[in-house]
């Protein structure tokens, strides 16, 4: 049995910012709680800000700097926990004090889904722990089980709504029939959606969750960049209006599989029957499906953003690590990429499809629109017409499974017919 040491254990935090801040309160709340449950404290030695000199509210100022090096260069300090954000300095910052010795504890999304491999090697060289439960899903534990919980299984499938801006706007349109526009100004006023909510709205932030979960489970390099990205703007209260008619709710996911031999990463509106787990996640909530050859099926749901829902999850991850300090069992849990798995383009993924177009209303249009789906591979399940007015239809498909460049092909077709007016959207369905 390791000899256990340490009475105090160092830690530098960088940032003091929305997670930095509630981190440093909720460090100093649970103070009396911590050598209880671990066996030894836990000071935060060090605050890294830009303005040291600015007085922040509850930090004590003679723990803030704004030099890196006298966080590195200390040698009592053991755990780095990077809260400041951003790919470039956070990067260099995580390099140096992994390649220090020093573990390190972060939720830096962007980072990890641009550079995690990076990352990971140096952890994995330098014997380092690197834990990041809070950049996926804030406070919901989703990382430590799929790295260890599920270690023994084979995950076949992720289908998570990790954004909860989208999941707040989408919820808004359904449940109070607002427009896209009117939810997204709500979500600005509840401080849910920021000013410039692009990352949110058009998928990439969920994307980068996704990439994440997706080299975890599948022991593969996949990146921000390989991941499909397509967000919510397009989608009109008519879309939600009639995918509930027909027992759906939209949902913007995250979903990642194995096919043929092929990663699918890829963020999206999907279609949800009423009745699947996931469709009951309301306003800002998270939520993450996971499906396994051995487990079945699980789900995982909370607080998936938020000053003290993530702090709490950062502080699980250094009280672990400080666990394995005093046990002398650092480097225990690592990030392997042993595989090398191409990921797979959207065009060649398989989908069920919900097609809403506007159509001339007259006999035979629906026969014509039939012609050119048959002629592309593409099968009718079921078919509608909704509203009509002056003379134009609003006709509603729901397509059979088909490969993505099929659907395309058929869409592009079928705006070539003088009796279709415009394809107002394609959505697809799970
Ligand atoms: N907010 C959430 O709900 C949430 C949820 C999950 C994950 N995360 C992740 O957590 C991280 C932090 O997010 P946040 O919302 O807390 O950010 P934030 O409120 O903008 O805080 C960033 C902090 O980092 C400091 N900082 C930034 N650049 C620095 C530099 N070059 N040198 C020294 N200090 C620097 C800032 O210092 P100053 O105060 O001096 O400007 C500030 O204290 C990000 O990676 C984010 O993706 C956030």
């Amino acid at each position: 049995m390791p000899e256990k040491k340490n009475e105090v254990i160092h830690a530098a935090l960088l940032g003091a910012g929305t997670v930095g801040g509630g981190l440093y309160r909720l460090v100093k709340k649970m103070k009396k709680e911590i050598p209880h449950r671990i066996g030894c404290e836990l000071d935060i030695k060090k605050v890294l800000v830009r303005d040291a000199s600015k007085p922040r509210k509850g930090i004590d100022e003679s723990v803030l700097t704004d030099n890196w090096d006298e966080i590195l260069n200390d040698k009592d300090i053991q755990i780095v926990i990077e809260l400041m954000g951003g790919t470039s300095l956070a990067k260099a910052h995580i390099i140096d004090a992994l390649n220090a010795g020093k573990h390190v504890v972060t939720a830096n999304k962007d980072l990890l889904a641009q550079h995690g491999e990076e990352i990971f090697a140096a952890a994995r060289e330098n014997n380092c722990d690197i834990q990041f439960e809070a950049a996926v899903a804030g406070a919901i534990p989703i990382i430590r089980p799929l790295m260890q919980n599920m270690a023994g299984d084979n995950i076949t499938e992720i289908m998570g709504i990790v954004n909860g801006t989208t999941n707040y706007i989408l919820t808004m349109m359904t449940e109070e029939k607002m427009s896209y526009s009117e939810a997204l100004k709500i979500a600005q006023e509840k401080g849910y959606a920021e000013s410039d909510p692009a990352s949110d709205v058009e998928g990439l932030d969920a994307a980068r969750k996704l990439a994440i979960m997706a080299q975890l489970i599948y022991h593969t390099n996949v990146t921000f960049e390989d991941v499909y990205k397509e967000g919510i703007t397009a989608i009109m209260p008519d879309d939600i209006r009639y995918t509930g008619e027909l027992g759906y709710v939209i949902k913007l996911v995250g979903i990642t599989k194995l096919t043929e031999g092929k990663v699918e990463a890829r963020v999206h509106p999907i279609m949800l029957k009423k009745d699947h787990p996931l469709a009951s996640v309301r306003k800002s909530f998270n939520a993450i499906f996971v499906k396994g050859e051995a487990m079945d099926e699980a789900m995982f749901m909370g607080r998936g953003a938020g000053s003290m829902p993530t702090a709490s999850a950062v502080l699980g991850d250094v009280l672990d690590v400080m666990r394995n300090i005093r046990m002398g069992c650092c480097g225990r849990v690592q990030v392997e990429n042993y595989r090398d798995i191409p990921v797979k383009p959207i065009d060649e993924t398989k989908n069920n499809y919900f097609i809403r177009m506007k159509v001339e209303d007259r006999p035979g249009v629906l026969a014509e629109i039939a012609n050119v789906l048959g002629d592309n591979k593409v099968g009718i399940a079921n078919v509608s017409q909704k509203d009509t007015r002056d003379g134009v239809a609003d006709l509603l498909f729901i397509i059979e499974e088909v490969k993505e460049s099929h659907m395309v092909e058929a869409c592009c077709a079928m705006r070539g017919l003088d009796c279709v007016y415009s394809i107002a959207n394609v959505i697809r369905v799970y």
